[in-house]
């Protein structure tokens, strides 16, 4: 029974979408309950006193009050950006020319890029966040070195090379012909070695000729099984000018289309100011959005339409990410309650059941992981995140208030950060532990 290990505490895991079914009939919330994990899976999730009596001689841990979920999983963020966090001023595309595309160069040198991808899975994991969908740079060696700094946590990720070869810096350029080639090997190299996932990553419209996209789906194709990641409608100049640089094609989602860069797998970062045609098109296409709100606020991007996206019947597959560095937190609790704040700014409400969903189960639909990842069933991955519901004395003054759990669970989602993780578990293993 080596590689066995039960986690007592309260539980929370989600196995529907509380947008569609409503929060009692999505989540399983247990407040005397144990995970059960074998050979870097959840074997099994119950009641303690169940758990425990199956699981005889099976090494326990008790977390007491403390709540069990599954990991996070933030849908978009950028490792390589994480030195310019918080940079002052600017709107995307000056912020872009200002301070990420000099920050990105220096990933020229695969030590740098190294450290920086260290850096960056130590604050994820400290933060609870167990799985991302990431952006590299155009640098080839950023992405070994972001797969061989996961690899070492043991960590489920995604990343891929960033293709640009327009409108970005000489030093930032590739062309369609070798942003292909670097992407075709890099792919082969990493994608499904060990738990890494390679993600397609052309930037966005504007850095990227029609040839370069063309290249992009055609690989895509060759390799329907990795993600395909970028940006879409964050802001309006960027809508503007991807209007005047691809005239011939409806709307900014259609750039898309045109070049095979949508449907199951493809994650859309922002999709803050869609049309009806783009909202419909996305929604049907199996496409999914990764809703960035801390970032949309901090570069001043707009307000996302959560009701309209999400509101209907079938509605367009959802994720929440941090969008570091133009966001301005790696923690998803404070990306949850900037999508709260979001929603309330449009004059909507997002039930806490709605929020922690996206954090995780949604997050990791968005990448085509909800049958490994995202919640506690027996089966999926043993990522998981222990918190601790009275890490400062604010939020346990807050939380001796209620007793209803969405509202203690409300409470943390607004009021907590990084001191409320107590405890980060990937594939089983303890990963970080608050001391
Ligand atoms: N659009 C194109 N590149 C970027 C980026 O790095 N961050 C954000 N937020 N938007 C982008
Ligand atoms: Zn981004």
């Amino acid at each position: 029974m080596a590689n066995s290990l039960v986690l007592k505490g309260q539980t929370l895991s989600f196995t529907d979408d509380p947008f569609v079914v409503g929060p009692e009939a999505a989540a399983v919330f247990d407040t005397d309950g144990a995970v059960w994990l074998e050979d870097g899976l959840v074997k099994d999730l119950g009641r303690a006193a169940d758990i425990l009596s199956k699981a005889e001689g099976v090494p326990v841990v008790d977390y007491g009050d403390c709540l069990i979920s599954a990991g996070f999983v933030d849908c978009h963020a950028h490792y390589p950006q994480l030195p310019v966090i918080a940079s002052y001023g600017e709107q995307l595309l000056e912020w872009l020319e200002r301070y990420t595309f000099p920050c990105e160069s220096a990933f020229e040198d695969p030590t740098h890029a190294r450290k920086a991808a260290d850096f960056f899975l130590d604050e994820a994991l400290k933060n609870g966040t167990t799985t991302a969908a990431v952006y590299a740079t155009v640098h080839a060696g950023s992405v070994d070195a972001f797969f061989e700094a996961a690899g070492d946590r043991g960590l489920r990720m995604a990343c891929g090379k960033v293709l640009m070869d327009r409108n970005a810096p000489d030093a930032l350029l590739d062309t369609a012909k070798s942003g292909y080639e670097q992407s075709r090997a890099l792919l082969e190299k990493w994608h499904g070695v060990g738990r890494n996932i390679y993600a397609i990553t052309p930037r966005f419209a504007p850095t990227s000729t029609p040839e370069q996209l063309d290249a992009a789906g055609a690989l895509w194709r060759d390799y329907p099984n990795a993600l395909m990641q970028t940006h879409l409608s964050e802001n309006a100049d960027e809508i503007a000018w991807v209007g005047e640089l691809f005239p011939e094609h409806p709307d900014y989602f259609g750039v898309y289309e045109a070049y095979g860069l949508t449907g199951p797998g493809a994650i859309f970062g922002h999709a803050i100011h869609l049309s009806d045609r783009e909202r419909a098109a996305l929604t049907e296409s199996g496409s999914a959005i990764a809703h960035c709100p801390t970032s949309n606020m901090f570069i001043g991007s707009g307000l996302f339409d959560m009701a309209g996206l999400r509101g209907a019947n079938d509605p367009a597959t959802v994720g929440l990410a941090s969008d570091v560095a133009g966001g301005s937190s790696l923690s998803m609790f404070a990306t949850m309650r900037a999508a709260y704040e979001v929603a309330q700014l449009r004059g909507e409400n997002l039930h806490p059941a709605k929020l922690w969903y996206l954090a995780t189960l949604g997050s990791a639909k968005a990448m085509r992981l909800d049958d490994r990842i995202g919640n506690l069933s027996p089966g999926r991955e043993a990522d998981l995140i222990v918190i601790d519901p009275k890490s400062t004395p604010l939020i346990e003054r807050r939380v001796s208030m209620g007793d209803d759990p969405w509202d203690v669970l409300f409470a943390q989602i607004i009021l907590a950060d990084d001191r409320a993780i107590r405890a980060t578990y990937s594939g089983g293993t303890l990963v970080s532990e608050r001391g």
